[in-house]
């Protein structure tokens, strides 16, 4: 048997689904039942009939899943496999913030770790970031921990003053782009679309800011096209639509997310493990901000 064949048998036996964030390699992506942003996922992980999620992405995607879904095993095949953005913030920084400006309401990114999401009023990703903002009462937003999408967002809603939650929180991957990587191809027929994980001076100079599930919705709206996110992006953007040209960028890699390998997913997939535990008390708060977003968002 095949190492692929293996996989998809003891998928089958154990009664389990593979989902694969669009960043993950190649060979993942191929071994999955799905493939999506952090959204699409989300959505999908809660909606799983199967008896195990084996989640191909990083920790705050499969802690997630856990809190949508409790009653299922979620596996993360390498248990280290994080996000430095989600790093940057802690729950004791939410509550400060909260105390220092009372009123104000708090958005966190789903790239942020259970115990953050626990603090939170409601949770957004890059797909639903806006429309979440939009929809709360408050005119000051505590947005943390990515101050790129804070101030992505904040354009978008001029009315209301976003905070960003730690100052200068970022991914270190999208802010690596540079203005001269946006203008590269310019001219040449392309258009231009960026992560809003990146900084502003590059999402001025794109066409298009897109989470990785917008840039597979409006790919429609080209036939060539420059990709400012994770490198793998492009792979899955290819699967869709083999016909058309997408340009990335080979140094544009987030480590975490290339941790996964197909030998490592059967290895999961056998042991069921590392599975994602995480206590009921947080379960139960973070998933009160993650279920607003969902009802937001279906
Ligand atoms: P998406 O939700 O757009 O897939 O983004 C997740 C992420 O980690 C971007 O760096
Ligand atoms: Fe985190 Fe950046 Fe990797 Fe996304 S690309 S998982 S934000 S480090």
């Amino acid at each position: 048997m095949t190492l692929t064949e293996e996989i998809l048998r003891l998928k089958k036996e154990k009664n389990a689904v593979i989902l694969a964030h669009n960043y993950q390699p190649e060979e993942i992506q191929r071994l999955a039942d799905y493939t999506g942003d952090s959204l699409e996922l989300a959505i999908r992980a809660k909606d799983a009939k199967e008896d195990i999620i084996v989640f191909c992405g990083v920790l705050f995607m499969a802690e997630t899943a856990k809190i949508l879904n409790p009653g299922k095993k979620v596996i993360l095949p390498v248990k280290e496999a994080g996000c430095p953005l989600a790093d940057y913030l802690t729950p004791e920084m939410v509550i400060d913030a909260r105390k220092k400006y009372p009123g104000a309401q708090v958005v966190l990114y789903v790239n942020s770790s259970a115990e953050s999401k626990a603090e939170a009023d409601i949770t957004c990703t890059s797909a639903n970031a806006v429309s979440v903002v939009a929809s709360l009462e408050s005119d000051t937003i505590l947005f943390g921990p990515d101050s790129n999408l804070a101030s992505w967002v904040q354009e978008q809603i001029p009315d209301k003053k976003i905070i960003p939650l730690p100052k200068g929180g970022h991914c270190p991957v999208h802010q690596a782009f540079t203005e001269e990587m946006a203008e590269k191809f310019r001219g040449e027929g392309y258009m231009t679309v960026c992560h809003p994980e990146c900084p502003k001076a590059v999402r001025d100079r794109c066409d298009l800011v897109a989470s990785t599930g917008g840039m597979v919705k409006n790919a429609f709206k080209s036939d060539k096209w420059i990709v400012l996110t994770e490198k793998d992006m492009v792979y899955r953007l290819k699967t869709e639509f083999p016909l058309k040209e997408f340009k990335g960028f080979e140094t544009a890699v987030c480590e975490d997310m290339k941790l996964i390998t197909p030998k490592i997913l059967k290895k999961a997939l056998l042991d069921e493990k590392p599975e994602i535990t995480l206590p009921e008390d947080i379960m139960k708060r973070a998933g009160k901000a993650i279920e607003k977003m969902i009802a937001l968002s279906r």
